[in-house]
């Protein structure tokens, strides 16, 4: 009987080491695992056998049943593998990669890099203020008080007042951060401050509602225009990458005194004249001046003991200057056929 059940069963093994097909492993399971298999004749006629015989021939042909079993399995799997569709999900490794698309720095962000690495090469150091300012900062301290005509000049986007709150605004310029600074610091020290302003006007070609400024601030005991001068020179002939003149024409804000109009040689002709400046050899960049004694006093310093200079200038049109950029829409704009020319 032992040798039958061993018979058998290698017989099985043997078949199904053959299959090709799940059919055929289905038949092979029937013939001999199924009812009518010799295997369950086997066990059928266990009955008739002694205790002893029953135990021994019922544990190998178990034994047996169970390896014809994990044969079977064994050989499904193997079909079932084998008819894995290899030609559609197969790899072809020879297939050049996709490269990744990476952003880059805005064009504003790399000027306003650009401009920090100069100033802070010139032992300066970079200030911070908030883009939601109150009067207090933007206007008061700037010697600039409730009623004052010149506050027409920068036309501003006030935020619905609050109770308590100082009267909210946008800020209108980046010189509220000269208060905030000086407020901590004692003199001497330069810094420079660039940062987001907001003004309501109407657009064009030179004129966004949300644009950058940098401001410049250096206060010391004696501090003079002559420095002030030296400084803006030094700046502009290492951004554009060529000799500047600077000159300064009289005009008026209230934070300073006395006050100017800040001029460049045209980086076309050199001061000579041409197309780019209307002939006259200059090109306008913004204010500055020496600081009002008044506003030392906003920010908590004596009277007449300090001097200093400040600026305001436009960052987007120094980045228009140096790149060429006839719109200052482009930069707010999204356009990424802007963009991504930079
Ligand atoms: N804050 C002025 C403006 O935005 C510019 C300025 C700054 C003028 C510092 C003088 C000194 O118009």
């Amino acid at each position: 009987m032992q040798s039958k059940i061993i018979e058998i069963k290698n017989k099985a093994i043997e078949e199904i080491s053959e299959v090709k097909t799940k059919e055929e492993i289905f038949d092979l399971e029937k013939k001999y695992l199924g009812r009518n298999s010799e295997f369950n004749q086997i066990l059928k006629n266990l009955k008739n056998l002694s205790e002893e015989e029953k135990k021994e021939i019922g544990k190998s042909a178990n034994l047996a049943k169970k390896e014809i079993e994990d044969n079977l399995k064994k050989y499904e799997r193997i079909i079932s593998e084998s008819n894995f569709d290899f030609q559609s999900e197969k790899i072809d490794i020879t297939i050049p990669g996709k490269r990744k698309k990476r952003g880059h720095l805005n064009i504003l962000s790399q000027v306003r890099n650009e401009i920090e690495d100069i100033f802070t090469g010139m032992g300066f150091e970079v200030a911070d203020g908030p883009e939601v300012e109150t009067e207090h900062y933007n206007f008061d301290a700037l010697n600039i008080p409730k009623d004052h005509p010149a506050r027409d000049e920068w036309d501003t986007f006030w935020i619905k007042p609050e109770e308590k709150l100082d009267h909210m605004l946008l800020r209108t310029h980046t010189s509220p951060v000269q208060i905030r600074y000086m407020e901590k610091n004692e003199p001497p020290f330069r810094i420079i401050s660039p940062g987001k302003c907001f003004r309501r006007e109407a657009t064009d070609s030179t004129h966004e509602h949300t644009f950058y400024q940098f401001e410049a601030l250096v206060v010391g005991e004696d501090v003079s225009v002559a420095n002030f001068k030296y400084i803006g020179e030094q700046f502009f002939s290492k951004f554009f990458n060529k000799d500047i003149k600077v000159r300064l024409r009289p005009s008026f804000f209230p934070f300073v005194e006395p006050g100017f109009e800040f001029d460049i040689s045209c980086l076309m002709c050199s001061g000579k004249g041409c197309r780019a400046c209307k002939n006259n050899g200059w090109l306008e960049l913004g204010g500055a001046g020496m600081v009002n004694q008044n506003v030392f006093v906003a920010s908590g310093y004596p009277r007449n003991k300090y001097q200093g200079f400040a600026w305001g200038f436009g960052l987007e049109r120094l980045a228009m200057m140096k790149y060429k950029i006839s719109d200052i829409r482009l930069f707010h704009s999204g356009d990424l056929r802007f963009i991504k020319q930079f």
